[in-house]
């Protein structure tokens, strides 16, 4: 049996592979089964862990360097009123690597490792939703955009992350915020069907092209010429906290024939 374990262990931390059941002897199968998928799953963690570190040093080292020469440049700008204008650039690209940091922490918090069972508390979802529209109520009002809300009159409670999925609302509504033109219109629908929550974003801004509505879901993925700011974050947010509620999300063309249609559907178990 030593004989064995050190094998196991030697192919562990060689080839990072996990062992062959035909390799062990029957009685020990379902433990070495069991290894077998927690080391899979400790693969796919330090996979991941090391694709989000590359992936965000890349994302942050461009507005980094660019913050240097913004700074380099106003040390020798003599003239008071110019150096102004070049410290307010500063501030904004401090405020564009706070942001992609910001959005890099809540994946990071959303990661499968990180969320626990005991995360979960009930969720309603209806409420939720108003609390997000409250708050992103400035940067609506700034720019005209009317905020429509329909909701069921009764409320379904479901177990889910609170967190995630106050997140998962803010991203899309601030989507909706920021892409449409002033003056647009956002409606949002909330609906509990008998086994699930329906939530329906609707706006009627540009939309996104059909071929390019699985990837904005990629991480840092940004569809170009939209002459908006954006760390390409927040739809791999909305993903990865549908997933964790077992959920499914749709981008569809708005009913009107302009603009997106965010659908997601939330099982109540
Ligand atoms: N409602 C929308 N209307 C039009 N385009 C959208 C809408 N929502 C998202 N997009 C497009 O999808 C891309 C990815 O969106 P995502 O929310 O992931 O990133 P972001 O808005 O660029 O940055 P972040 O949300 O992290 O600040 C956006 O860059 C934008 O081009
Ligand atoms: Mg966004």
């Amino acid at each position: 049996m030593q004989g064995l374990a050190s094998q196991i262990a030697h192919r562990v931390a060689d080839n990072l592979e996990p062992v062959a059941l035909s390799a062990v002897p029957i009685e020990i199968t379902p433990l070495i089964d069991h290894l077998n998928t927690l080391f899979l799953r400790l693969k796919q963690a330090y996979e991941r862990e090391q694709r989000f570190a590359s992936d965000a040093s890349h994302e942050l080292h461009t507005p980094l360097a660019a913050l240097r020469t913004q700074a380099q440049v106003a040390l020798k700008t003599v003239d008071k009123k110019e150096r102004f204008l070049q410290l307010q650039q500063i501030i904004a690209s401090v405020d564009r690597c706070t942001h992609i940091i910001q959005q890099l922490l809540v994946l990071c918090r959303l990661s499968p490792e990180r969320i626990m069972s005991e995360h979960f508390s009930e969720i309603a979802l209806k409420q939720l939703v108003s609390e997000v529209i409250a708050q992103l109520a400035p940067s609506a009002v700034s720019k005209g955009i009317d905020i429509e809300m329909v909701a069921d009159d009764t409320t379904r409670l479901f177990m889910g992350n609170a967190t995630g999925l106050y997140a998962m609302v803010r991203n899309l509504i601030d989507n909706a915020i920021r892409y449409i033109p002033e003056k647009g219109i956002i409606k949002i629908l909330v609906e509990y069907k008998t086994d699930h929550t329906y939530l329906n974003i609707t706006d009627n801004g540009p939309g996104i092209p059909i071929e390019l509505r699985s990837r904005v879901f990629e991480r840092f993925f940004r569809v170009l010429g939209t002459n908006v700011q954006g760390s390409g974050l927040g739809l791999s947010i909305v993903e990865e906290v549908v997933q964790q509620h077992k959920g499914t999300i749709t981008l569809a063309t708005a009913p009107e024939g302009q603009g997106l249609s965010v659908t997601v559907l939330l099982p109540y178990s």
